[in-house]
């Protein structure tokens, strides 16, 4: 089953709770939360998303699936756990090593949560295996992490594909999320691929009806007409 996580990073100023009562009633299996710290990437969302994601929380169960782009996890964990969320993603590249990312899995598990690793779109998905028997998702970028409404990186199609093989071939349960650039042009050959959590932002705000747009994205591979 595909599941569609609705990124709300670019919500317009102004539009917030509108927008989230919306999404809400559209059936958002999660919404995204993209934490950003203006170190690990060059943007600073993170106030805005411990605000949103809490006025979220309190007008909504849908999960909250939580992505941090920041280079001190821990202290985005314990901030961040305060809105309960379902799961949280750290970045692979901002652990200096095996040990770091190991601590940090369980971290997140002592705090009650799932946990997914994402790796950025130069990093080799090899370098995930070792972790993928301790957590629930690996998020594949399917753009540089950092801003919203950015084009699919169709070279990240194969990546999917190699994760989805090595994932069955060890027969391991874990979700493949994908994130950026996601759209009706781009879904269908990320689904055919493997990803079974599709992260949308820019394509769901601007549709004119988000039930819609959200359901399209979900349906069977072949099933959409372009
Ligand atoms: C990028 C973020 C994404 C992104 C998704 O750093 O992780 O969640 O904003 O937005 P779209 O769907 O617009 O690419
Ligand atoms: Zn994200």
């Amino acid at each position: 089953m595909v599941e569609i996580s609705t990124s709300i990073l670019s919500v317009k100023k102004g539009e917030e709770s509108k927008t989230f009562f919306a999404l809400e009633a559209s059936k958002t299996d999660y919404f995204h939360i993209d934490v950003m710290d203006g170190k690990f990437v060059e943007k600073n969302t993170y106030q805005t998303m411990l605000e949103y994601a809490s006025y979220i929380r309190r007008i909504s169960n849908a999960p909250l699936d939580v992505h941090l782009m920041v280079e001190d996890i821990k202290k985005a964990v314990d901030d961040f756990s305060a809105v309960e969320p379902n799961i949280i993603t750290f970045h692979l590249e901002a652990c200096k090593d095996e040990k770091e990312v190991m601590e940090t899995i369980n971290y997140i598990k002592q705090n009650n949560c799932k946990v997914g690793i994402s790796v950025k779109p130069n990093t080799n998905i090899e370098e995930v295996y070792q972790y993928l028997p301790y957590i629930h998702m690996c998020l594949v970028m399917t753009v540089e992490p950092g801003k919203g409404g950015q084009s699919y990186l169709s070279e990240m199609t194969e990546k999917v594909r190699t994760l989805k093989k090595y994932i069955d071939e060890n027969q391991l349960e874990i979700d493949i999320e994908v994130d950026g650039g996601i759209n009706l042009k781009t879904a269908p050959e990320v689904k055919k691929a493997g990803a079974n959590i599709l992260v949308a932002g820019t394509a769901i705000l601007n549709a004119v009806d988000y039930k819609v747009i959200i359901d399209e994205l979900k349906c069977p591979i072949g099933d959409v007409s372009l």
